[in-house]
C-alpha cells in the first residue's frame, strides 16, 4: 500500500487525498463524502457566518465519524480607503452603464471572514482533527488555542521561505501549493508574483527543507498527478480544481460548464474579484480590468463593485463578471461523485506507483 504513511498515520485516513476546502465551492456534503471515502474532507470557512459553519460541521459530525478538516482564512481585516474605492468605481463605471445600473449605486460589502476568537470558539466544540489555514497563520495565542484541542495544523505555502516560516511557527506539516493552484494563493511573506514557484519544482525544495510532512498542492487533477507528486516526496496531495467536478461542488452552472469547455485551458491569476491574486478562467472583466489591476481595493473589498455586474449577468448565463476559479489542470478532470472520484484516485494512483513499491 502507501509508503509513506507519515499524513495517513497523522491522522489515521486511509488514502493521502485531501480534499481541498473551496470556500463558495463547497459544504458538508462534499466533507461527508470524501472523508467517507478514505480521504480528508475540508470544510472552507472564509464565507461563511459562524451560524452557517456550526451548521455544516453539525451535519458532518452527524454524517461522517472519519477524521475532517476545518480551513480559515487568517488575512489581516483591510482598511477601508474611500478615494481606492471610488478609483475602482470609476474604473467599472462603463460596465454599470452596459448594463443599465447607476454607477454610484450602493454596492455590498465583500466581505471573507479572518479566523477569530469566535471561530476559534467554534473549533474547540467541534474538535475537528485537522484545522488549516490560508494566506500565514492566525497569531500565536489563537494557535496555541486551536493545538490545545488536539488538531493537526497546515497552511498553504507559495515558496521555500514561507514553508520554513510555518515550520517554525508549529505547524504539523506544510501545503507546497504551486503555481498552477485554483482558487487563491497562499502567498504571504512577498506580494512578489513573479517569483511564485511551480508545484514540480516547489514540493522536491519544500521537502528537502522542512522536516514535517509535505502535501503537494496545484495542478493535481488526475492519478498521474498524484503518484508524480508522491514520487517528488510529498506525503499526501491537495486537490481542489478535480472536485469542482463533482455533484457535490456548489458551484453554479455557469462555473461549471466554464470548466467543461475548453475556456478551462486557459487560465490566470488575478486580483479583480477580491483584491489578492487567485487563478480562475480568463473571463471578459479578467481581460478588461486585469487580470491584474494596480487599482483594485484591498483583500476582499475589491469584490464588492462588482457583485452588481455578477447579479446582472450571471442570470442571462455569462461568467463575464464573476470568479470562474479553476487550476490549470481542470481538463483532465472526471465528473464523479466525491466519494467515487477520491476512492478511484487512490486505487488509479496506487497502481501507477504499484511498479515502484509506493
Ligand atoms: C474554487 C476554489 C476555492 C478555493 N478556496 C480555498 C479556501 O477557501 N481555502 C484554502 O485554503 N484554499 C482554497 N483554494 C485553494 C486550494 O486549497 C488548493 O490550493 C488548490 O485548489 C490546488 O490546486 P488545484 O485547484 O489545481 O487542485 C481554493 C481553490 C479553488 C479551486
Amino acid at each position: 500500500m502507501w509508503k509513506d504513511r507519515r499524513i495517513l498515520d497523522l491522522l489515521k485516513i486511509e488514502c493521502p487525498i485531501v480534499q481541498a476546502p473551496m470556500a463558495g465551492a463547497n459544504l458538508s456534503d462534499m466533507v461527508i463524502a470524501v472523508s467517507e471515502a478514505g480521504g480528508l474532507g475540508s470544510l472552507p470557512c472564509a464565507l461563511l457566518s459562524p451560524e452557517k459553519a456550526r451548521e455544516e460541521l453539525s451535519k458532518i459530525r452527524r454524517g461522517t465519524s472519519k477524521p475532517i478538516n476545518v480551513n480559515f482564512f487568517c488575512h489581516r481585516a483591510p482598511v477601508f480607503d474611500e478615494t481606492r474605492e471610488a478609483a475602482w468605481k470609476q474604473r467599472l463605471k462603463t460596465y454599470y452603464l452596459e448594463f443599465g445600473l447607476d454607477p454610484d449605486m450602493p454596492t455590498p460589502p465583500s466581505s471573507r471572514a479572518p479566523f477569530d476568537e469566535t471561530f476559534l470558539e467554534i473549533v474547540e466544540e467541534f474538535r475537528p482533527e485537522a484545522v488549516s489555514f490560508h494566506f500565514g497563520l492566525p497569531e500565536q495565542r489563537l494557535l496555541k488555542r486551536v493545538k490545545n484541542t488536539g488538531a493537526k495544523v497546515w497552511s498553504s505555502a507559495t515558496t521555500v521561505a514561507e514553508a520554513r516560516w510555518l515550520e517554525g511557527e508549529g505547524c504539523d506539516a506544510i501545503i507546497a501549493q504551486g503555481f498552477e493552484a485554483g482558487g487563491h494563493r497562499g502567498i504571504f511573506l512577498t506580494d512578489d508574483l513573479s517569483t511564485q514557484v511551480g508545484t514540480m519544482a516547489l514540493v522536491p525544495q519544500v521537502v528537502d527543507a522542512v522536516k514535517v510532512p509535505v502535501i503537494a498542492a496545484g495542478g493535481i487533477s488526475d492519478a498521474r498527478g498524484i503518484a508524480a507528486a508522491i514520487t517528488l516526496g510529498a506525503s499526501a496531495v491537495q486537490m481542489g480544481t478535480a472536485y469542482l467536478f463533482t455533484p457535490e461542488a456548489t458551484i453554479s452552472p455557469v462555473h461549471r460548464q466554464a470548466l467543461k469547455s475548453t475556456e478551462a485551458e486557459t487560465t490566470a491569476l488575478t486580483n479583480v474579484f477580491t483584491g489578492r491574486p487567485a487563478r480562475g478562467v480568463v473571463n471578459r472583466i479578467m481581460r478588461e480590468a486585469g487580470p491584474i489591476a494596480a487599482d483594485a481595493p484591498a483583500f476582499p473589498l475589491a469584490g464588492g463593485a462588482l457583485a452588481p455586474l455578477r447579479q446582472k449577468s450571471e442570470p442571462q448565463g455569462s461568467g463575464d463578471f464573476m470568479p470562474l476559479w479553476s487550476g490549470q489542470a481542470a481538463r483532465l478532470s472526471r465528473e464523479m461523485p466525491a466519494g467515487e472520484l477520491t476512492k478511484r484516485l487512490a486505487q488509479d494512483a496506487l497502481d501507477k506507483l504499484g511498479a515502484r513499491s509506493a
